[in-house]
């Protein structure tokens, strides 16, 4: 393993399935696992909002045994105007062995590594990759389908909707699940899912419907208007023409849910915009795998730790 997790498109496939692995060795054992991380402090950076992510670091870090202290930019020194690099070579010389980063910027975990003499993990920096989330969602639909054993995707088509260019979900999901052998579409106007993502690997589909009789699995993304221009939660991004046409487009409802295989999944990173890209209906129906997710995520976090922090 790398000293960094920077990036799935970083890594080869082999070192992203002893990743997978590792997590569903993790699924396997008692919640509390002492010895990796024994008496090792992880340093949380959380430069923007963050529920998940978060929270599941910080159990995983603590089920290994380790310790955490968490820094975000609200009422820290980030508010003065104080550098990204200043902020995490400050808390590394506070002793901390491994940095954890969310970042609103392109290029953040890069550029926090590049500075760092411990290992840097990027938990979701600007839109550019967010790899514990890829590797959770690679694991939920590995085990949705009956593919834990091998992780091999191989037959199988995982659709990516909505938001795609401003969705660093959205190239680490392509990462992982290409390197498996899935089929990955992506799906969404072209305002917002411009044809060049296709140069990741994937194939881009404008027809959501086709699209979702193809589907083995759905990714839904959250509309990301904090990184829209001018776009607000409740008002019409520039991005598209009212939130009403997009959802006549790309919303998953309960009738588009029909098109779906029966096998198919219902997937999103979260958090969600429950009635904008998915609707209640769907979100809290038995083949909707949200808090799946999560769960694993805990898994996933664990293995990263342990890998790329542990002691052996
Ligand atoms: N999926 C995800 O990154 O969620 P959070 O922003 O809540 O961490």
């Amino acid at each position: 393993m790398t000293r960094d997790l920077i990036g799935l498109a970083g890594l080869d496939t082999d070192q992203i399935r002893r990743l997978l692995v590792d997590a569903r060795a993790m699924a396997a054992r008692p919640p509390m696992w002492r010895g990796p991380l024994d008496d090792m402090l992880i340093g949380l950076v959380f430069l923007e909002d963050s529920t998940r992510t978060r929270v599941s670091f910080e159990i995983a870090a603590q089920r290994l045994g380790g310790w955490t202290i968490e820094l975000s930019g609200r009422g820290s020194s980030v508010a003065k105007g104080e550098s990204l690099a200043d902020t995490v070579r400050t808390i590394e010389a506070l002793g901390v062995d491994a940095i954890v980063l969310r970042a609103r910027q392109d290029g953040a975990a890069e550029e926090a590594a590049g500075v760092l003499e411990c290992p840097l993990i990027n938990a979701g920096a600007g839109t550019q990759e967010h790899p514990t989330q890829g590797l959770l969602d690679a694991y939920v639909f590995a085990e949705a389908h009956g593919r834990l054993d091998t992780f091999d995707l191989s037959g199988l088509t995982y659709a990516i909707v909505g938001d795609v260019d401003h969705s660093r979900v959205a190239r680490s999901d392509i990462a992982a699940m290409t390197r498996f052998g899935a089929r990955v579409i992506c799906v969404g106007p072209e305002s917002m899912c411009h044809a060049s993502i296709a140069d990741l690997g994937c194939v881009v589909e404008r027809d959501f419907e086709r699209a979702l009789q193809a589907a083995d699995a759905v990714q839904m993304l959250r509309m990301q208007f904090e990184r829209h221009e001018e776009a607000g939660p409740t008002g019409a991004s520039p991005l598209i023409g009212s939130l009403a046409d997009y959802r006549a487009g790309y919303a998953l409802t309960a009738d588009r849910v029909k098109h779906m295989k029966p096998s198919a999944a219902v997937m999103h990173p979260g958090p969600a915009n429950r009635g904008l890209e998915i609707d209640d209906f769907v979100a809290d129906s038995p083949r909707a795998l949200i808090r799946r997710q999560v769960t694993c995520g805990v898994w996933v976090r664990m293995a990263v730790l342990a890998q790329l922090v542990g002691k052996g």
